[in-house]
């Protein structure tokens, strides 16, 4: 087990009806005016957005509001955030939705307290020092933004698609009410599911070896998240599969999953690679949904490098699957390995997830845009499980159509 520097600082409230009490957990963090950012319709139209206003009112706070953070949020909305917040002398920003809000909110920010333009955080021509206290009322469980140290933005005039990391704007307080899930489309549901299984599975094939304390968590918060899902698809109001749902999401993505796999103390476990190949979609194409993008993107990436450490994946297929090797020849290797893979894309795809980049349409023209960004982003090689070449990235999205 490699050393490791472990933080979840946000306070999580979770259950049935929690989100009326998002007044009462931003008054105790003496706010007092607060920046409400949220998506397109979806907090209004499924009520959440009514309840948490009038759950401020009650509580006696001032608020304005910043509606119409699209998904995959970009870089000049975050800029009208930091204005608005500016001029009205907000103190806390208080996000209402899924990644896209929360991480709008957490670049609004930091980017407040900053003279300098927030992309330069992006672009590492400036360091985040401070930021404004960050609290999230999740209504999507997906990206995991309610307790990590990212902020993903997206910026449409450079076709770029950045993260960068920080402990001052994770969220103080993460309103947890699975109920508000209830509404979610299927397919927003099986992205999300997605999105964490591959938050998962980016630290459990980190370079190192076994940690098995780390990969049970790991494997046993997949096979979880994998009922669940299948439950909310039959039953989109079942409580205890939303939660499930919901609490996974999180712990897939607050580092728990990669205690003592990362290579130095304070670095995140893993290389990333499938969310570094899928941000260039993303980034290029913002109507793909990430976790979309990841369903096709994880299997084609983990078809390509098992080879690199093949007792790795027969531990998975084994561990979330139950597929054993009938012997430990090369071919009954490769057949478990192969087993355990199309496992995982199969459920991707039952549960209405696409298989390809065509079912996303995209187009084998646009890999040398993909791989443009993809140099610029990452260098010639990244990745950690086997350092992928632009060549390996190339037969990735190619093997992906
Ligand atoms: O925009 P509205 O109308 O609110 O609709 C949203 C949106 O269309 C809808 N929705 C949310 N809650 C709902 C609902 N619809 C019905 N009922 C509800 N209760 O769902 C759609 C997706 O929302 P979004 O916030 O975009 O989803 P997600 O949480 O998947 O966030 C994706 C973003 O997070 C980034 C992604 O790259 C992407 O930009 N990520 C952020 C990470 C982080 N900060 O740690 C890590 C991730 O790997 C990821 O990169
Ligand atoms: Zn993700």
């Amino acid at each position: 087990m490699n050393d490791f520097v472990f933080q979840s600082p946000t306070k999580f409230v979770f259950g049935r009806g929690y989100v009326d009490r998002t007044g009462a957990e931003v008054k105790a963090l003496n706010a007092k005016r607060v920046l409400l950012v949220c998506g397109g319709s979806s907090a209004r139209s499924t009520g959440v957005l009514q309840r948490v206003e009038k759950s401020l009112a009650d509580a006696g706070i001032k608020f304005l509001e910043l509606g119409g953070v699209r998904p995959n949020p970009e870089v000049k909305f975050v800029r009208q955030g930091i204005d608005l917040a500016r001029d009205n002398r907000i103190d806390l920003i208080l996000a209402v939705g899924g990644g896209s809000a929360i991480d709008c909110a957490k670049a609004i920010s930091f980017g407040v307290p900053s003279n300098r333009d927030v992309w330069d955080f992006f672009e590492g021509r400036a360091r985040i020092k401070k930021a404004l206290p960050v609290v999230a009322v999740l209504t999507i469980p997906a990206a995991g933004s309610e307790a990590s140290g990212s902020c993903v933005i997206s910026n449409d005039a450079l076709q770029l698609k950045r993260g960068v990391n920080g402990d001052v704007f994770r969220p103080r307080v993460a309103i947890m009410d699975p109920e508000v899930t209830f509404t979610l489309p299927p397919y927003q549901t099986a992205a999300g599911v997605t999105d964490m299984i591959c938050h998962i599975c980016e630290r459990y094939f980190s370079g190192t070896g076994s940690v098995p304390v780390t990969d049970g968590i790991c494997t046993s918060l997949i096979r979880s998240v994998m009922d669940a899902a299948r439950t909310v698809m039959q039953a989109p109001d079942d409580y205890d599969a939303r939660a499930t749902i919901m609490w996974v999401g999180t712990l897939a993505h607050n580092d728990l999953c990669g205690c003592g796999r990362a290579t130095a103390p304070q670095k995140r476990a893993g290389g990333w690679e499938s969310h570094g190949l899928e941000h260039e979609i993303s980034a290029h194409n913002p109507e793909v949904t990430h976790g979309a993008g990841l369903a096709v993107i994880l299997p084609a990436w983990m078809r390509h490098v098992w080879r690199a450490h093949p007792e790795r994946f027969l531990a998975f297929a084994r561990d979330v699957f139950g597929v054993e090797p009938a012997d430990q020849t090369e071919e009954a290797v490769a057949q478990a390995v192969t087993r355990g893979i199309d496992e995982l894309q199969g459920f991707f795809v039952q549960m209405g997830m696409p298989r390809t980049l065509d079912d996303l349409d995209c187009g084998r023209d646009e890999i040398d845009a993909w791989l443009r960004t993809l140099r610029r982003n990452k260098g010639e090689r990244f990745g950690e499980f086997m350092p992928l070449t632009m060549d390996d990235a190339r037969a990735i999205y190619e093997s992906a159509f």
